[in-house]
């Protein structure tokens, strides 16, 4: 470890979380959810476990891990649902010359006087992730507060998978396109609008269909969704691909499903936008969310979802995490377990319904 990386490695997942929280206000609309998204993909505490494990093998077993977790093979890659990840190559080099210079000095803020140890040490975190991005900011003469979230990725990226690998790292930026090619603030306003129904749509009940867009950064990276159904129905209607060839965890669509009734944890997805037009999150999402290790506060609309549980009424952004687990209990503890209830549930009926009327249609 060189000294930069020993620096960060003194702040633990709840730190990371806390200074985040902080910056938020600073942090452009259209990333903002997306950087608190990708926190919780990579959790700190996850890795860390996983890392001092004797036997990792067996760990990941345990956890019931599926699909691509290692942050290690998708440095350049993890992010980039994000808006500025168009930045990555600079907010990389910038880091990594940062983390060279950094064995000369101390932490930009010094510890105060005043508080405690903690809050200070969070400062430093704080200012040096503000501190990058205003440096990349500057170089690349766009405003800073698209460069703090990526900025912000980029130190927990270094401290997950180690200086040489993060150096060593091409810097490949994927080309926006699709809906990420438009500004941030059109991005902002397009993710808010709903699909006009037609001349008529006021007169629409349960025929009305809404967009969830899962990859913005293409045009074809979206599907339908009838009003009020859950996400994980619409996306297994979409075949437009076969999605099992590019994620073995795909069986029936571009969302990795399994149970459909909350009990497994395979179809957590991220909403960068629209979380206010899915439903509530029930007591037993909520639970199974805190069980699987899906961290995030008590929100009635929060960020992370379960596509088998949320039903949408109106269109919405997401991304889909590379992985799932049911880590939860083992790794931030204070959880209670539920009874499951039975699979025949309200939402099974409507996705029958909904099944028998799309087969009628045809
Ligand atoms: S498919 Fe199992 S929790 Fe959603």
């Amino acid at each position: 470890m060189n000294r930069f990386e020993s620096f960060l490695d003194k702040f633990d997942e709840n730190s990371w979380l806390k200074s985040l929280d902080d910056l938020l206000p600073t942090i452009h609309e259209v990333d903002r959810n997306a950087t608190q998204i990708w926190f919780r993909f990579y959790p700190l505490t996850l890795f860390k476990y996983l890392q001092s494990a004797e036997d990792k093998a067996a760990a990941v077993r345990k956890f019931v891990m599926q699909g691509n977790y290692e942050l290690k093979n998708q440095i350049d890659s993890s992010h980039k649902f994000l808006y500025g990840h168009r930045f990555w190559k600079e907010v990389k080099d910038e880091i990594a010359n940062r983390a060279e210079s950094f064995s000369s000095e101390s932490p930009r803020v010094s510890k105060s006087a005043n508080g405690n140890e903690n809050d200070d040490e969070d400062a430093n975190l704080k200012n040096e992730i503000k501190q990058i991005a205003k440096a990349v900011a500057d170089k690349l003469k766009v405003n800073e507060s698209l460069t703090v979230g990526i900025t912000a990725i980029g130190l927990m990226t270094l401290t997950q998978v180690g200086f040489d690998h993060f150096k060593n790292a091409a810097g490949e930026v994927i080309a926006p396109h699709g809906l990420m090619k438009k500004s941030p603030e059109q991005i902002v306003k397009e993710r808010a609008k709903n699909d006009s129904q037609g001349l008529l749509g006021f007169l629409k009940t349960i025929d009305k269909q809404w967009t969830v867009r899962y990859d913005e950064s293409a045009e074809s990276g979206k599907f339908k969704l009838m009003d009020d159904e859950e996400i994980a129905s619409g996306a297994a209607r979409d075949q437009s691909q076969n999605w099992l060839a590019q994620d073995a965890r795909c069986g029936e669509g571009v969302i990795p499903v399994e149970c459909r009734s909350a009990a497994c944890g395979t179809c957590w997805i991220g909403i960068l936008g629209g979380a206010e037009k899915l439903s509530d999150v029930a007591t037993r999402e909520r639970k199974q969310m805190k069980i699987f290790g899906y961290n995030q506060g008590d929100a009635p609309k929060p960020f992370l979802r379960l596509a088998c549980q949320a039903k949408a009424n109106g269109a919405v952004s997401i991304v889909i995490p590379p992985w799932n687990g049911v880590f939860g209990k083992k790794i931030y503890g204070n959880v209670e377990e539920i009874e499951l209830e039975p699979a025949t549930t309200s939402a099974a009926k409507l996705r029958e319904t909904i099944a028998n009327a799309v087969k009628s249609e045809k």
